[in-house]
């Protein structure tokens, strides 16, 4: 699925970079070697990091 229409970057090319959820949204587009343009797709991304670090979280069980 495209998340970012802008630099045709679909979930797929995203989630390696946000799996762990240990970086910044616009650290997910330099890795992507591109950055947000519209900006419509950067909740999205957002939301994607959290979810990697809950995940993270959970598999980890370092706390
Ligand atoms: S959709 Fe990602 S910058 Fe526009």
């Amino acid at each position: 699925m495209f998340v970012c229409l802008c630099n045709a970057l679909t979930d797929r090319d995203l989630h390696p970079h946000t799996a762990a959820g240990d970086c910044s949204v616009s650290m997910v587009y330099q890795a992507c070697g591109c950055r947000p343009q519209c900006g419509k797709c950067v909740p999205f991304v957002r939301q994607m990091l959290r979810d990697g670090a809950e995940a993270a979280r959970k598999s980890g069980g370092a706390d």
